[in-house]
């Protein structure tokens, strides 16, 4: 039993219909906001207002570190016991209000329900699985500061916050700017739980408040997870600083993917088609994990790619306000018109692309049709493209080191799938392919936390991986190092 006495949160079935009654009462309950400040709206319809938010000034970001300053050293010495029971209290919180959060997080990051429950779910999750982690046989860093992406609003977010806060430390935190509202949600909810308000800070704003938390004396750990350009900037900044006593401030950074799957004519094609539109297509392929890459056996690349266009045809792209919706918004215009931008430069290439049309709401908000390119080779594809594309390449039996190759040097290394059916070349494939996270013979997104630690290394990221033992150590200072570690 991989999770021992934890239980990984069972969350809502969309196929029950008590589940069902309890989402729906609980959507019935969200009114269009009224307030002052930047007005927070919802990606599959701007006329929906979901909150308003102010960005943090510089007298707002000294007080949220002179509280942590403050109030770190009691919570350090709470011990780890009582922290984990506080962390504990607020998964329990969270798992309560289940359905309200579902409602913020659908509306403001533009996930479908059945993604939105996974995203308190494994918000959840992250809170029991570090509070059982919490340790006393190091000391914390001090203050740790802690920046999320938009992309797992709540999940991220409490994941960062929560191992940062089990470790001992004290927190500053900035979840993205464009998904505020279920953030200062979640740190509601802690502090209801038992966080001191002054061990917790909530500061919102965009990337130069980020940034001036970043540099701030009293910053004594980063922990960020976002975009490939955004972490070398932050490590950039951190370069000139140390921590009081000269060494390096440490820092934690998980970015993008080129994720690519390999599927050979052993391959079982049913499975293969639903594997490869969940990995590229869900959460509008919005997930670091999502597939980018999909790598096609000549022999079966015809028929497979046919059934896969079928098989995406049948998707309903909509506002995830509807339950059936599979594919919901990007989360921007910005993101909108830049992922388009790159399917048409693929078309003017002369590369062959396939879209799935928008339906007759998309200009209420930013939708993406999503769309498949054939590629002749990887090395075709520059960065990563955050949104519903997928791109196809086919290989030959005997290209298939060089094909392996080819993934390596793209410089990522986040997830990878391999469809077969043959063992040798099991063994083979993941002898060779440089990720953190591979997965055979099913999709390649959602890792579970406590059961799949999930990151990457070169440009995808520092490690440690998230949801597994060795997170919390970078959280602290000297930690021992732990048995098969
Ligand atoms: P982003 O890098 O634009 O922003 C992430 C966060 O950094 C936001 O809170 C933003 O305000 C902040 N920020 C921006 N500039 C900053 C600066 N100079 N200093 C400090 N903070 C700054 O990323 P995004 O668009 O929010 O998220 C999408 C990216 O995140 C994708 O590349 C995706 O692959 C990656 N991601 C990675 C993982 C993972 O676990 N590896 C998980 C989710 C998302
Ligand atoms: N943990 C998220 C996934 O695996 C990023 O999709």
């Amino acid at each position: 039993d991989i999770l021992g006495a934890r239980k990984n949160s069972a969350g809502l079935n969309l196929s029950n219909e008590n589940d069902l009654k309890t989402i729906e009462k609980a959507f019935g309950r969200i009114r269009t906001a009224t307030g002052n400040g930047l007005p927070v709206t919802n990606p599959a319809d701007r006329s929906d207002v979901v909150g308003h938010v102010t960005y943090a000034e510089p007298g707002e970001i000294e007080a949220a570190f002179a509280a942590t300053a403050k109030g770190g050293p009691a919570w350090a010495a709470l011990g780890a016991e009582k922290r984990a029971a506080i962390l504990r209290r607020a998964g329990d919180i969270m798992e309560e209000r289940l359905p309200d959060l579902l409602g913020i997080v659908i509306r403001e990051a533009g996930k479908s329900t059945q993604n939105a429950i996974a995203e308190v779910r494994e918000a959840i999750d992250f809170l029991r699985y570090y509070a059982d982690e919490a340790k006393d046989d190091a000391a914390p860093l001090g203050t740790v500061v802690c920046i999320s992406p938009w992309n797992f609003p709540l999940a991220i977010f409490t994941g960062q916050v929560t191992a940062a806060l089990a470790a001992g430390n004290a927190v500053v935190c900035k979840p993205a700017e464009e998904t505020p509202l279920i953030a200062t949600e979640g740190v509601r909810i802690l502090h209801e739980a038992g966080v001191p308000a002054d061990v917790l800070r909530l500061v919102i704003g965009d990337g130069p408040v980020g940034a001036a938390l970043v540099g701030h004396k009293d910053t004594h750990g980063v922990v960020f997870t976002g975009s490939v350009e955004v972490a070398q900037l932050i490590q950039k900044q951190l370069a000139e600083k140390q921590l009081p006593d000269g060494r390096p401030v440490p820092l934690i950074a998980e970015t993008g993917g080129q994720n690519a799957m390999i599927v050979d004519s052993s391959a079982l094609p049913e499975q293969v088609v639903a594997d490869v539109l969940t990995s590229a297509f869900d959460s509008a392929g919005q997930r670091c994990s999502a597939l980018r890459i999909l790598c096609l056996q000549d022999d079966i690349a015809d028929h497979t790619l046919k059934m896969i266009k079928g098989g995406l045809d049948e998707l309903a792209l909509a506002n995830p306000q509807f339950l059936a919706t599979d594919i919901g918004p990007v989360i921007t215009e910005e993101a909108r018109d830049r992922i388009n931008g790159h399917i048409e430069a693929m078309k003017g290439k002369g590369h062959a692309v396939s879209q799935l049309p928008l339906h007759a709401d998309a200009g209420k908000g930013t939708f993406v049709a999503p769309t498949i390119i054939e590629l002749n080779s990887v090395s075709e594809l520059a960065g990563e493209v955050f949104g519903p594309v997928l791109h196809v390449v086919r290989f030959k039996r005997a290209g298939l080191h060089k094909l392996i190759n080819e993934i390596n040097a793209l410089g990522y290394g986040l997830t990878f799938g391999l469809h077969t059916r043959i063992d040798e070349t099991i063994q083979d494939v993941t002898s060779r392919i440089e990720v953190g996270n591979v997965y055979i013979n099913r999709n390649i997104i959602g890792a579970v936390v406590g059961v799949q630690p999930f990151g990457g290394h070169g440009l995808s990221g520092t490690g440690p991986k998230a949801g597994g033992p060795l997170y919390m150590r970078r959280m602290v200072l000297d930690a021992p190092v732990l048995k098969g570690g």
